[in-house]
């Protein structure tokens, strides 16, 4: 029989991070012909997640430009992706998440009638502005997908209740899948890590580059890690800068000259992760870190007014801390002095599955093309 071509199209370090383990996956099923295209819209961040696990593009559209816009983002990987979807004409396109790669991806196979499945499907804020553009980016992308591989419950809940409902699996976030391979070993790759002596200190990783954080809720983020910073002299925050034009432009002006506050270049997924494992706390308002924290027993005070993964806050592990300048300080000040606040965040069970998402999404890829039987019925909804 024909192999299944399968072509995953990701762009940006979370996408990669999250899509590599799958890849990985797909190239073990002798039935299935895996390629991959990079879009690029990350560059440097997106080649070092490549090389972390050890992946090579087949296609590579290199659409990054300095301080791009949505439109630039989209319209180069509609003419991009368009042209390689005619070339190749794979049977299904997977895309992942909410960037404007996964959408533009969507639409351009939607354009070409070629299947698209969508990994980490379902989750919402039901507030077309925040996350965004990503909440949009991820209602637009499953009115498109025929598979939805939601990583939770609560996910495919939500599709339900847009009236999806057929190709809809529970699956677990492949990003629990992916840790298995970066959360190993010890020690760090980066200088810049390595040269912050971190010895009697409490660290606090902290990450901050979203789009709607933008101007006021940024600045007043960062004001939030200054006071910090000065009021506890055993603090040591450690931020590897997102190197969009104004998040380093922000950083640098609110936070460059801060004692104890460590502003560094993007790490790799493995350092990364590693310098969450042996923080104290984690401060961000990155999406994923938000699902890595409950892996790796850290509490988060999340750097958002709301969160599409509201698992994560039910479990326990994440406070949703907005972004008031007093409001963060409140929160960080009370896991810093409050033991017992801390043991309850810390102590929090993943909720985003076992390792094993991958597994279930190709199990559920072979099902839907016909080359495997049902796949077990608790992950169908
Ligand atoms: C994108 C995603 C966001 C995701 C984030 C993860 C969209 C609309 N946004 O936002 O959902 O949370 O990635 O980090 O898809 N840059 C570099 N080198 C890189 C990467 C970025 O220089 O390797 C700079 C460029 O100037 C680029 C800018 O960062 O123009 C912004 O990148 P972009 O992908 O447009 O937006 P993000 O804020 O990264
Ligand atoms: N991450 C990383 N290096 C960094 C900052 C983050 O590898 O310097 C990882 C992080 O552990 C998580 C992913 O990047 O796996 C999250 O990406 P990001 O915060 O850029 O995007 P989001 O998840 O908010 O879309």
């Amino acid at each position: 029989m024909k192999k299944l071509k399968v072509l995953s199209v990701f762009g940006t370090r979370p996408e990669a991070i999250k899509m590599a383990p799958l890849v990985l996956e797909l190239r073990k099923h002798p039935e299935i012909e895996s390629l991959v295209c990079i879009t690029a819209q990350h560059r440097e961040m997106l080649d070092s997640v490549m090389d972390c696990f050890g992946l090579t593009a087949d296609f590579d559209l290199n659409i990054m430009q300095q301080g791009q816009t949505l439109t630039d983002i989209t319209s180069r990987v509609l003419y991009g992706l368009g042209e390689l979807l005619n070339q190749i004409r794979p049977d299904l396109i997977l895309v992942h998440g909410d960037t404007t790669t996964a959408f533009a991806a969507a639409l351009t196979g939607f354009y070409a009638r070629v299947p698209v499945g969508h990994v980490e499907a379902g989750l919402r804020t039901f507030d077309r502005y925040s996350p965004y553009p990503e909440e949009m980016n991820r209602q637009l992308i499953c009115r498109i997908a025929e598979l939805h591989f939601a990583p939770t419950g609560n996910n495919a809940k939500n599709l339900n209740r847009e009236g999806i409902f057929d190709g809809v699996y529970i699956t677990g976030n492949t990003v629990i899948d992916a840790m298995k391979y970066t959360v190993t070993g010890t020690g760090f790759t980066s200088p810049e890590l390595n040269a912050i002596d971190t010895s009697g200190k409490r660290v606090i990783a902290m990450t901050c580059h979203r789009r709607e954080n933008y101007g006021e809720p940024m600045e007043n983020i960062f004001r939030a890690v200054r006071t910090i910073a000065e009021r506890f002299a055993d603090v040591q925050f450690i931020y590897p800068v997102h190197p969009a034009p104004v998040v380093r432009e922000t950083a640098g002006r609110i936070l460059g000259d801060v004692p104890r506050v460590s502003l560094i270049s993007p790490l790799d997924a493995i350092d990364m992760h590693r310098l969450m494992s042996m923080s104290y706390m984690v401060m961000t308002d990155s999406g994923g870190i938000q699902e890595e924290a409950p892996s790796l027993g850290k509490p988060v005070l999340v750097l958002r007014q709301e969160t599409e993964r509201p698992e994560a806050v039910a479990a326990g592990t994440v406070k949703l801390a907005g972004v008031e300048e007093d409001n963060i300080v409140r929160l960080a000040e009370e896991l810093l002095t409050d033991r017992n606040a801390y043991d309850e965040m810390a102590q929090a069970v993943n909720p985003y599955g076992d390792g094993m998402a991958c597994r279930r999404i190709v199990d559920a890829i072979l099902y839907h093309f016909g080359r495997r039987p049902a796949p077990p019925e608790a992950f169908m909804v």
